[in-house]
């Protein structure tokens, strides 16, 4: 029997759009999944677009007034808005008692994530934050050999994302160009991924240095408008770090990388081999055994993280893939939905954003100070 959850999203933006496929999709990714959002509401700031999109996915109301959405009978609200909006909309959620699913970064900063962390724990739901890269198989098969020893002790990692969006220097201001919208740059944005990773696969950070850089720094303030407006976050960031194990690394993010679309990496180096994560195979983490001095790719004899979903029961066969980052957000959403059902909390909840928040802060503080160490408590 499949179990029927009311998903009341807010936001169709870019991410909505692809949270609204995901749910979508899961009836047709899992044969007889024990569980089905159906898409009761949909909260928006302008009904005037995606209009199809609304019809198709039969969202049961279709509103710009928060009162209204909230009315409906949800089990779940998922928040796709503006980092800036996160917190108060979670805030209407918990009052009601309703489980939330919210994108990254959990918040515009730690007091606020922390007000989040706290609210919902006070009021005993379930929460959940849009980590999506935890659920690709090579890191789960990452997670796994590192789990098991595979590498040894963990001496030192590197990892990266970069994009080209912002290269064009027309490209007019936005959300996340502003900081009192977003609460930081591109290290908030696609830091706060990367930061996550290093907690689900290696623990804590224990310091940072980070330096940050704005090569754009006024745009127009619409598309093809005289009018510049200065932003005030950063497109580039450098940060390195010691973990609370001893290990050093290094995490570099940009939105001005030429060429590059959606390049990510994570390479961890340690006593006894070295693991490398490349977004090009999702499927199949690079593991180096320096015992055997042999490199191998995909299929591991360790067993899965057993403190997880396996993801074989979460993440789309590839004859139904509808690419990586659908079916990244569809296995988290699933997840989630499982969650639910079952009463169970998520092990991606507020808590894992509060933690990649309080990095996130101590880098931004490290840059503002030039590259002074920040130790975190
Ligand atoms: N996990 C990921 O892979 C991933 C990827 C992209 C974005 N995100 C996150 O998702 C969130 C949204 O990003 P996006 O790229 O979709 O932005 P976006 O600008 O494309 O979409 C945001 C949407 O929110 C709507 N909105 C604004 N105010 C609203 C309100 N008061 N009520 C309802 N809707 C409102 C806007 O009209 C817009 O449609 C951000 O937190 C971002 O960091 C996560």
């Amino acid at each position: 029997m499949t179990k029927p959850l009311n998903v009341g999203l807010i936001g169709l933006g870019f991410i909505g759009k692809i949270h609204t496929t995901a749910y979508r999709n899961i009836p047709l990714c899992f044969s007889d999944p024990p569980v089905a959002a159906r898409l009761a509401a949909v909260l928006r700031s302008d009904l005037g677009t995606e209009v199809e999109l609304m019809e198709e996915s039969r969202f049961g109301l279709r509103t710009t007034d928060p009162e209204e959405f909230f009315n409906q009978s949800l089990d779940i609200v998922d928040i796709c808005t503006p980092n800036v909006l996160h917190m108060e909309q979670v805030e209407q959620a918990v009052q009601r008692k309703l489980h939330v699913y919210c994108e990254k970064p959990l918040a515009m900063n730690y007091e606020e994530a922390r007000a989040m962390a706290q609210i919902a724990r006070e009021a005993g739901v379930l929460t959940h934050v849009a980590f999506v890269l935890r659920y690709l198989p090579a890191i789960r098969q990452m997670k796994a050999l590192l789990e098991a020893g595979r590498i040894g002790e963990i001496l030192n990692f590197r990892g990266h994302m970069y994009h080209s969006g912002y290269l064009d220097p027309d490209r007019p201001m936005s959300w996340r160009l502003r900081h009192s919208q977003s609460g930081g740059g591109v290290f908030a944005d696609l830091g706060a991924h990367l930061i996550d990773l290093l907690h689900y696969l290696m623990g804590k950070v224990a310091w940072v240095r980070a330096a940050t850089k704005t090569y754009i720094s006024s745009r127009p303030v619409s598309r093809g408008a005289t009018e510049r407006e200065e932003v005030d976050v950063d497109d580039w960031a450098l940060c390195t770090m010691e973990l609370e194990s001893g290990a050093m690394g290094v995490l570099e993010v940009t939105r001005m990388a030429a060429g590059a679309a959606e390049e990510t990496a994570l390479e961890i180096y340690g006593s006894q081999g070295a693991l490398i994560f490349h977004i090009s195979q999702p499927n199949f983490v690079r593991y180096y055994d320096l015992n055997r001095k042999m490199w191998s790719l995909g299929a591991i004899d360790v067993p899965e993280f057993p403190g997880e979903r396996p993801i074989g029961q979460l993440w789309p066969s590839g004859k139904y893939s509808q690419g990586l980052m659908t079916d990244a957000h569809l296995a988290s959403a699933y997840d989630f939905l499982l969650c639910v059902a079952e009463g169970k909390p998520s092990t991606i909840g507020f808590e894992a954003g509060l933690a990649t928040q309080e990095v996130l802060e101590a880098a931004y503080l490290s840059a503002a100070r030039g590259g002074e160490r920040i130790d975190l408590p």
